[in-house]
């Protein structure tokens, strides 16, 4: 995790980024999809991350996002009074609300920069982000404020978020693509891949990285998962990815893929594969029930 940005630089870039670019392309460029399936496969991983069955009923939060990819789900699970979708970026949300519409779901949007959650104090009974913390300037500060929003005893769970080493794996396996890149725009005058995303990809997660942003809070469980599917869908498909829009057919063939690899990831490689190597940093943690924090898993 970098330890000085510039604030209002990151804040600024992605939600300029997220809504100028990634809004209208994002569904199609990551191979998005709200069914039955996905849904399913969303509350399992969730709930993985947890070490039990997601609460039910109540108001969950899922910060950062975006076009929904976790908010649709839960509401297409049935399980929750109220989810709302906070993000920066107004134009995600409104392509999460035309995805909660198209599956006959209502969620609650809020446009926020999430230095300060729009919650009152103890408010929240689950928190989930996905692929988020990465994107703040502040994650400390921000799980802290995380932490206020929610009840006591109340729950946060993260997953997407770049590990140290999975994503020192992936930039060495990207170099030759990087070369390739350059080379592309230098001859061509074309922008060719944006790979620079100085401002707007901002961290990456070591195991101590999670401790210092969960202090405060108890039940800590990381769960580092995933590997080939990130690998491979962040190294050598990302040429591939930005033309999923563009080009038919590229988008179900990539899913598939991703889907056999994760399939691959989940039977064996997430027990395989070093705890450190592995490339999602996933955990939960709860708001303590009294003001006294406690253990770790
Ligand atoms: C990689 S996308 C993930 C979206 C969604 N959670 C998903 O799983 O597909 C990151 C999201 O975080 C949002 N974001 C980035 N910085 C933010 C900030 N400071 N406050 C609120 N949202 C932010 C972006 O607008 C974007 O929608």
């Amino acid at each position: 995790m970098r330890q000085s940005v510039d604030f209002n630089r990151v804040l600024e870039q992605n939600r300029r980024f997220h809504d100028e670019v990634e809004a209208e392309v994002y569904d199609n460029r990551m191979g998005i999809i709200n069914d039955a399936f996905t849904t399913q496969q969303m509350i399992a991983e969730l709930e993985r991350v947890l070490g039990r069955p997601l609460p039910s009923g109540g108001t969950v939060v899922d910060v950062g996002a975006g076009t929904g990819n976790v908010a649709v789900k839960l509401a297409m699970s049935g399980r929750f009074d109220r989810i709302i979708a906070a993000d920066i970026s107004t134009g995600m949300l409104a392509q999460a609300q035309e995805n909660a519409r198209n599956v006959g779901c209502s969620i609650e949007t809020v446009q926020t920069d999430m230095v300060r959650l729009p919650f009152e104090d103890g408010t929240i009974d689950l928190v989930v982000g996905c692929a988020v913390l990465h994107h703040l300037p502040d994650p400390v500060s921000f799980m802290a404020e995380v932490r206020r929003v929610l009840k006591p005893g109340g729950s946060c769970i993260f997953i997407g978020e770049p590990s140290r080493w999975g994503l020192a794996i992936i930039e060495t396996l990207k170099l030759p693509l990087v070369a390739a890149n350059r080379v592309y725009k230098r001859v061509s005058g074309r922008p060719g891949i944006q790979w620079e995303h100085d401002n707007i990809d901002v961290h990456t997660f070591s195991v101590g990285d999670v401790m210092r942003m969960t202090a405060g809070y108890e039940n800590v469980r990381l769960v580092p998962e995933g590997f080939l599917e990130t690998v491979l869908d962040q190294s050598f498909f990302t040429a591939i990815r930005y033309m999923q829009g563009s080009v038919p057919g590229v988008t179900p063939a990539v899913t598939v893929i991703r889907r056999a690899c994760r399939v691959l990831d989940q039977t064996l490689l997430n027990r395989v594969v070093p705890r450190n190597l592995r490339t999602d940093m996933k955990f939960s943690a709860a708001k303590p029930k009294s003001t006294e924090a406690g253990s770790v898993d």
